[in-house]
């Protein structure tokens, strides 16, 4: 596997390993990790992440959707896997076949499921509880008796977690933190009543863990932070340990030119020259997720000095003004370092006005992704071409272009 342009991520695998191994030294001998790869491990690759984290100390992996859980088994992966959203009852055959556990917070999926489903195979659910957060998760004791009842009725459908998600763990305040925390304790007693007691009891996220280790039953959900992120702005002065962002972005010079005092630049010319200038030419746009709002703010790194984007962000190009005639082919940093200079995907996400989760998830399947351990490039990950390859109708559309 290669890929053939000049604009790449670089995922540093030693810097998941790490935030990792630091957070399993910060919680409880007894609590295991459930490495959160939903959303292709945030953009950064979900193999590759859940196959460093699962060796640096995670025992589980999260995912939001079946697709997801099914595409890290097709790759070999053989630790459990919890599927976070809401599956369809009539999928419930291929998790179980695929060891694959679910999440359940409605009596009528059970019955639905129930019905639909012939094997005897054990389907292994984690009870969402909604104790705040309003998204998915059952909320009445009434809905508790409904879910005691349908478990009872069916032995092959078995209870292996309880969980909760909190909606402000990475606040100062903590009052609805509390609120929460509470409120799932309450819920936790509630469904035992209830003859419902599994081994996994789960409710913090990355804020959760790092903020309140003393709260966090027998497994958290580590996503963000595994990142080397910080959960948010708040949180940031205060971590138990440095954080190592593990994404860079970086493309390099396909072109460059000295342009006249009053020359433009870009579509609508937005940018014109007040003397003559080094333009360098990029072979990253918005198409890619390099968003168009990110010009007049973003700086890109050249040689560890920051150059300015200069002109609107095409589809798949963008323009930068340079102190010199750099050669074709210098390497330039989006996000990442480059000498002693640094672009965090926090300065980028402050720029868009959105939080860093969105940053690496942004920048989409077009952008190849590569994957260093120890200074060492191991893999190469390009689903442009990988989903070029599995075309079914390849053949009978070579004959009807022919
Ligand atoms: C249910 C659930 N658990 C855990 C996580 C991980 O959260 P974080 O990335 O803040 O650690 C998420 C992420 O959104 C989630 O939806």
């Amino acid at each position: 596997m290669e890929f053939y342009r000049e604009t790449w991520v670089e995922v540093n695998l030693n810097a998941i390993g790490l935030n990792t191994k630091q957070l399993k030294a910060h919680i409880p001998d007894e609590t295991q990790i459930m490495a959160i790869v939903k959303a292709d491990a945030y953009g950064h690759g979900a193999y590759p992440v859940a196959f460093e984290a699962l060796s640096s100390g995670a025992t589980w992996l999260g995912v939001a959707l079946l697709d997801e859980a099914l595409s890290l088994r097709q790759k070999g992966i053989k630790a459990p896997i919890l599927v976070l959203g809401w599956t369809r009852p009539a999928d419930i055959a291929i998790a179980a076949e695929h060891n694959i556990s679910l999440t359940v917070f409605q009596a009528e999926w059970i019955k639905q499921a129930r019905e639909q489903y012939q094997s005897q195979m054990p389907v292994f659910l984690h009870i969402k509880c909604d104790t705040g957060m309003g998204r998915i998760g059952i909320r009445e004791t009434e809905e508790m008796d409904a879910l005691a009842d349908a478990f009872r009725a069916d032995p092959r459908f078995i209870v292996e977690g309880i969980f909760t998600h909190f909606a402000t763990a990475d606040e100062n305040d903590p009052t609805y933190f509390n609120k929460q925390y509470q409120r799932f304790t309450t819920m936790l007693t509630q469904l035992m009543d209830r003859g419902i007691n599994p081994n996994l009891v789960h409710c913090a996220n990355s804020a959760a863990a790092l903020k309140h280790p003393d709260k966090l039953f027998n497994m958290v959900r580590y996503g963000i932070a595994m990142y080397g992120l910080s959960p948010s702005e708040q949180m940031k002065s205060d971590l138990p340990f440095q954080l190592q962002q593990a994404f860079s972005l970086k493309t390099s010079l396909v072109h460059v030119k000295q342009i006249e005092a009053g020359e433009s630049v870009s579509y609508g010319a937005t940018f014109t020259a007040t003397e003559p200038t080094w333009i360098g030419t990029l072979p990253i746009g918005y198409a890619d997720g390099w968003l168009r709002r990110l010009a007049g703010h973003a700086t890109v790194l050249v040689k560890g000095k920051r150059f300015p984007i200069v002109g609107r962000i095409c589809m798949d190009q963008m323009m930068i003004q340079l102190d010199a005639p750099y050669p074709l082919g210098e390497e330039v940093t989006l996000i990442g370092s480059s000498g002693n200079e640094y672009v965090s995907i926090d300065e980028i996400s402050g720029y868009l006005g959105t939080i860093n989760y969105e940053v690496p998830c942004m920048i989409n399947h077009r952008v190849p992704r590569l994957y260093f351990k120890n200074d060492e490039r191991i893999a190469i990950s390009n689903p442009i071409i990988d989903s070029a390859s599995i075309l079914e109708e390849k053949d009978e559309l070579d004959k009807k272009l022919d």
